[in-house]
C-alpha cells in the first residue's frame, strides 16, 4: 500500500521504515529540511537499535523515501500518518500547534477524488480525532476545494474529497522501537468509518501476521477496534497506569528504605503474583522522557477540564518529582557537604539504548549538583560520542568510564545501560578520591561492586 508519514521523529521515521520493511511504498515527510537531507543520504538521525539498517535496505528497494514536500507525500500516500511531536506546555496541556499545522496542510493539500485514510499517531488529547478532521475540513475550504466526508451524501456536484480519522496510538518504546513494532502487543484502531478500518487492518497484516517478528509461531497480533475517544483514551490510560506502577514501588522502596527491607526481594515477591506482573517494579531515581511525564500531565489537566480532580495521577507525579532527588540525598547522606566535591553520573539518557534526552532525571540531577557547588562529570555511551553534549551545561561530558571516575568523590548510576554491568570497576575505584556509588537503578551487583573495592549504596536496599 501506499503511505505518507508525516513527522520523522522517534515514532513517524520508525514507523515510516518498519512500514516499508513490511512492503509498504512510504515517503516520509518532515519539515526540517537538514533531516530530510541526512535522512535521504541515507542516515538516521536519531539512534535506534535496527533502525539505520533497515532504513538503508528500504531506501536501497526504492520502498522509502524523505521528502519535506507535503503536497508530494498527500498525493502518494492511501494512509497518511500524523507522527509530529505534542511536547508539553508550562500547564500541563499537550502542544498540538505541529498536529494542527499537519492537519490543515493535508486538508490543502487533498486531491480531488479520492479517499484517504488520515491517522493519528501522535499522542493527541482525548477529542482531537474531531478536532483533526475540522481542521482537514478547514484546510480544504482555505483552499478553495469543495467537500464530503467519507459516505457523504452527493452534492450538487460530484464528490471530490472524502477521508476518514484514525486514531492508531503507538506504544513502542525508544531503545527497542523497531522490535516493538514488529512484535507489538497490540493493535489499537479508532475510528467511526468502517472502510477506513479495513484499510488499517491490510496496512498492519504482515505485522498482526506476525511475518516480521521474532516469533513468527506466536498468536496473530491482536487488533483493538473502538470508537476514536477511547482509542486516545487507550494511550494515555496505559501510559498512566505504567507510571503510577513504577512511583508506587518507589514508594515502597523510600519505606524499605525506613524499615530496613529490600525493595528488590519485595519486587520479586509481588512480581509473581500473576495479578501484578513483574514489569515496571524496579525502583530507581524516576521516570521521565518524553511521553511518561507529558502524558501523565495531559490526562490530569483533560480530567480537569471536565471538572475531575485526578489525585492519584497527581500523586503518581508528585511521588516521581521527589523521586528524582533521592540519588541526591544519598549522596548529601554520604559526603555531608557536596560543595566542592566531584560527582560523576554514569549514564544521561532517560533510559539506555536511546539517545532521548527528554525530560530525563539527570538533568535535574545536574541542576540540583550545580546549585549545591558540586562538580558534575558525566559518561554516557550514546551522548558521549554524538556531540549532543556540546549543547549541555553545568556537566563535563567524559569520553570513558575511567576518565569520569578520575578524582571523583561519588558515582551515580543514572541510566541502566547494560555495558555498565561489565566496566572494570576495581581500576575505577582505585581512580577516585571516594570509590562511593549510589545505583540509581538498582542495577548492579552489590557484592561485585563491594569486592571491587566501593561502598554501595541502592535505592530502597
Ligand atoms: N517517542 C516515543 O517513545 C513515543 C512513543 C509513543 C508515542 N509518542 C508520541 O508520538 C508523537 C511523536 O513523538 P516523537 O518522539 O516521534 O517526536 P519527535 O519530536 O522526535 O519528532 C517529531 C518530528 O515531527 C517533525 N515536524 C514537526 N512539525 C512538522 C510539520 N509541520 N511537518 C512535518 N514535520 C513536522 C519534527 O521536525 C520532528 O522530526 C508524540 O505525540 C509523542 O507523544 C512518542
Amino acid at each position: 500500500m501506499r503511505v505518507c508519514v508525516i513527522g520523522t521523529g522517534y515514532v513517524g521515521l520508525v514507523t515510516g521504515v518498519c512500514l516499508s520493511h513490511a512492503g509498504h511504498e512510504v515517503i516520509c515527510i518532515d519539515n526540517n529540511e537538514e533531516k530530510v537531507k541526512l535522512m535521504q543520504s541515507g542516515q538516521s538521525p536519531i539512534y535506534e537499535p535496527g533502525l539505520s539498517e533497515l532504513m538503508k535496505s528500504s531506501m536501497e528497494a526504492k520502498r522509502l523515501q524523505f521528502s519535506s514536500d507535503l503536497k508530494a507525500g498527500v498525493e502518494h500516500g492511501e494512509i497518511l500518518f500524523i507522527a509530529v511531536g505534542t511536547p508539553p506546555l508550562p500547564t500541563g496541556e499537550s502542544d498540538t500547534r505541529y498536529v494542527e499545522a499537519v492537519a490543515r496542510g493535508i486538508g490543502a493539500n487533498l486531491p480531488e477524488n479520492s479517499y484517504k485514510v488520515i491517522v493519528n499517531k501522535s499522542t493527541v488529547p482525548i477529542g482531537s480525532g474531531d478536532w483533526v478532521r475540522m481542521l482537514v475540513l478547514d484546510g480544504a475550504k482555505e483552499s478553495k476545494k469543495e467537500l464530503v466526508g467519507a459516505g457523504g451524501a452527493a452534492v450538487a456536484e460530484a464528490p471530490k474529497i472524502t477521508f476518514d480519522v484514525v486514531s492508531n496510538p503507538e506504544f513502542l518504546r525508544e531503545g527497542s522501537a523497531v522490535y516493538d513494532t514488529f512484535n507489538p502487543d497490540r493493535i489499537v484502531l479508532g475510528s467511526n468509518g468502517s472502510r477506513a478500518i479495513a484499510l488499517m487492518e491490510e496496512l498492519y497484516t504482515p505485522i498482526v501476521e506476525r511475518q516480521f517478528a521474532e516469533d513468527k509461531a506466536a498468536p496473530q497480533v491482536p487488533v483493538v477496534v473502538t470508537d476514536l475517544s477511547s482509542a486516545e483514551m487507550i494511550k494515555y490510560a496505559a501510559n498512566a497506569f505504567l507510571a503510577t506502577k513504577i512511583s508506587f514501588m518507589n514508594e515502597v522502596a523510600n519505606i524499605c528504605d525506613r524499615v530496613g527491607a529490600d525493595v528488590t526481594q519485595v519486587g520479586k515477591g509481588i512480581g509473581l503474583d500473576s495479578r501484578i506482573g513483574n514489569k515496571f517494579l524496579n525502583a530507581g531515581i524516576g521516570w521521565g522522557g518524553s511521553c511518561f511525564p507529558k502524558d501523565v500531565s495531559a490526562l490530569v489537566h483533560t480530567a480537569d477540564d471536565y471538572g475531575y480532580d485526578a489525585e492519584l495521577l497527581k500523586a503518581t507525579i508528585d511521588v516521581n518529582s521527589r523521586q528524582r532527588l533521592v540519588a541526591l540525598e544519598k549522596l548529601q547522606h554520604e559526603l555531608k557537604i557536596l560543595k566542592g566535591k566531584v560527582v560523576g553520573l554514569l549514564g544521561l539518557t532517560f533510559k539506555p539504548d536511546t539517545d532521548d534526552m527528554r525530560d530525563a532525571p539527570a538533568l535535574i540531577m545536574i541542576e540540583h549538583l550545580n546549585r549545591l557547588g558540586a562538580r558534575v562529570k558525566a559518561f554516557d555511551p550514546i551522548v558521549s560520542q554524538s556531540g549532543i553534549s556540546n549543547g549541555m551545561t553545568g556537566v563535563i561530558v567524559e569520553t570513558d568510564p575511567e576518565r569520569l571516575a578520575d578524582s571523583c568523590d561519588a558515582l551515580v548510576l543514572v541510566t541502566e545501560w547494560k555495558q555498565f554491568l561489565d566496566l572494570d570497576y576495581t581500576k575505577m575505584a582505585g581512580l577516585m578520591n571516594d570509590p562511593l556509588i549510589i545505583d540509581g537503578r538498582n542495577f548492579l551487583h552489590r557484592e561485585r561492586m563491594e569486592q571491587a573495592g566501593f561502598r554501595y549504596v541502592g535505592i530502597g536496599r
